[in-house]
């Protein structure tokens, strides 16, 4: 996979100029932006910055294998994010199921892929991320914090996102075959559930758990009070 970084300075969306070009781009080209206007997050959330001190970026996906592990690839992204944060960056952040990067808590960067449908099949994805790289103030998102807040320094983000991508290149043959197993042990290690509890929220079985297990598709099993196991495919939890 060759990647090629296509650099604007003020963007609507990254995720959605992938979207709107995806047939003219190639597999592996990532599109990044300095200032980001209509940022997407999930569940309609906004991601948006004009700080142009924050990562905004979109890699294009286009899998030349009809098995490709597409549910798996935001934990992917997730998993190859959080190793750069923790080994380069000393610091101590770790994943939130499925995809969120937080630090204490607080969300330090963002994953979300949308899908490309072309004559009715899936014909790949743009994979989007946001981290909080060198922005200090977060005014009306308190449960946002980036890596200065963290490190006490700026970083130069351009480091960061080579670091990602060369990360992201090199597991990713092994995952486009074995898919989530090629990250679980990983994974299994970064993912934190504070003690078992959590709330579920935009999924089909909304309501409070017990953490149980992280399967090895990437879905989580978790415990009703009447003790019966639900396996959660998508949605959010608070823990
Ligand atoms: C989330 O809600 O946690 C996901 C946030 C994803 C934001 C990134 S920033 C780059 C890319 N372009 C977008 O419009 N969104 C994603």
């Amino acid at each position: 996979m060759k990647m090629n970084i296509i650099h604007f300075d003020k963007l609507n969306s990254t995720n959605a100029y992938g979207l709107e070009h995806f047939e003219e781009l190639s597999h592996g080209d990532v599109i990044t932006t300095d200032i980001q206007l209509k940022g997407r997050g999930r569940f309609d959330r906004v991601w948006s910055g004009d700080f142009s001190d924050d990562i905004y970026m979109s890699i294009i996906i286009k899998p030349d294998n009809s098995d490709f592990p597409f549910p798996n690839l935001t934990q992917y992204l997730s998993v190859v994010t959080n190793r750069v944060l923790n080994r380069d960056y000393v610091i101590k952040s770790n994943i939130k199921w499925p995809n969120d990067i937080l630090f204490e808590g607080k969300k330090l960067a963002g994953i979300l892929s949308e899908g490309k449908i072309i004559n009715g099949r899936l014909a790949g994805v743009v994979l989007g991320i946001g981290i909080n790289v060198n922005r200090e103030v977060f005014d009306d998102l308190p449960n946002a914090i980036s890596l200065k807040n963290i490190t006490g320094k700026e970083n130069d983000k351009n480091i960061l996102i080579e670091t990602i991508l060369k990360e992201f290149e090199s597991g990713y043959a092994e995952f486009a075959t074995d898919g989530f197993l090629s990250i679980m042990e990983e994974y299994r290690m970064m993912c934190r559930f504070n003690g078992g509890k959590l709330k579920l929220t935009a999924s089909f079985n909304d309501g409070d758990y017990v953490f149980e297990r992280i399967n090895s598709d990437g879905t989580i099993s978790v415990r009703d009070e009447r003790n019966d196991i639900h396996k959660i495919i998508s949605g959010d939890i608070q823990c």
